[in-house]
């Protein structure tokens, strides 16, 4: 990891019931974790009115797992980045794979979003990632590129942005980017934020890995110099799993 503050995330996607987030929760409660670290849990929107009264706040911050392109209004569905930040909800994940392939976001769309959540005081996770066909064929760091360079025509400041690389095809398939795979992208990533954004906010930006990190693999990753943490999908649904990766800072 590099010297950025190491940030994890816990994607809880649209998983649970009431009974298993209240087990959930409880487990992390008893769970050690480091305090120098920031440990951000993305409960579906309906559970987090119950995480945020009952999950330790020393410990775990909350996000959400999208929120609306612009403010309040006649939007249905929808929950805005003012709501979120009115109701105490400090971060918000936006621009994951899911939301791209499943909803239609598109990069101009996840950066208008990220900028309207930034500007309503909330941290962003901005994901970014490259199918396997993408990879196979040679245009990762043009799609890459392409993420980035719409982030960056958006965001004024980023002080309150992490970006999430998420190669789709390591999204919940258990197959893991090895630690150079996961590198050589971060390394990539955070060369893109040096030229266009400067050194000094490219070298504080976290650039966290998500896909199949687990209890077993994260140790391995969190040596590598460009990753600062990682956004965990699957693993974030089970207590002891997600406290040992929160541990796993390199
Ligand atoms: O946002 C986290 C995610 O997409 C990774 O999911 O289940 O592969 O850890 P998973």
């Amino acid at each position: 990891a590099s010297n950025a503050k190491f940030f994890v995330g816990g994607n809880w996607k649209c998983n649970g019931s009431v009974a298993n987030v209240r087990k959930l929760v409880d487990e992390l409660n008893s769970g050690s974790v480091p305090r120098g670290v920031d440990i951000i849990c993305a409960p579906p929107f309906i559970y987090i009115d119950y995480v945020m009264q009952h999950l330790d706040k020393e410990k775990y911050q909350l996000a959400a797992q999208n929120c609306w392109i612009s403010g309040n209004g006649a939007y249905t569905g929808e929950v805005s980045a003012e709501q979120l930040q009115d109701f105490g909800v400090p971060w918000v994940i936006l621009g994951h794979s899911e939301r791209r392939s499943l909803c239609g976001e598109n990069n101009e769309v996840v950066a208008k979003k990220t900028a309207h959540a930034l500007a309503a005081g909330l941290g962003v996770i901005a994901c970014v990632g490259e199918t396997l066909d993408q990879r196979n064929s040679g245009s990762m760091f043009q799609i890459l590129n392409a993420q980035m360079q719409a982030l960056v025509d958006e965001v004024k400041d980023w002080s309150k942005v992490v970006i999430a690389y998420e190669p789709v095809w390591a999204i919940g398939t258990g197959v893991v980017a090895t630690p150079e795979q996961a590198q050589e992208v971060h390394a990539y990533l955070r060369k893109f934020c040096q030229s266009k954004l400067g050194t000094s906010i490219a070298d504080k930006l976290r650039i966290i890995y998500g896909g199949s990190v687990n209890d077993a693999n994260c140790k391995e990753l969190s040596f590598q110099e460009d990753i600062d943490g990682f956004l965990v999908g699957g693993a974030s649904l089970k207590g002891s799993s997600f406290v040992t990766i929160c541990n796993a800072a390199g």
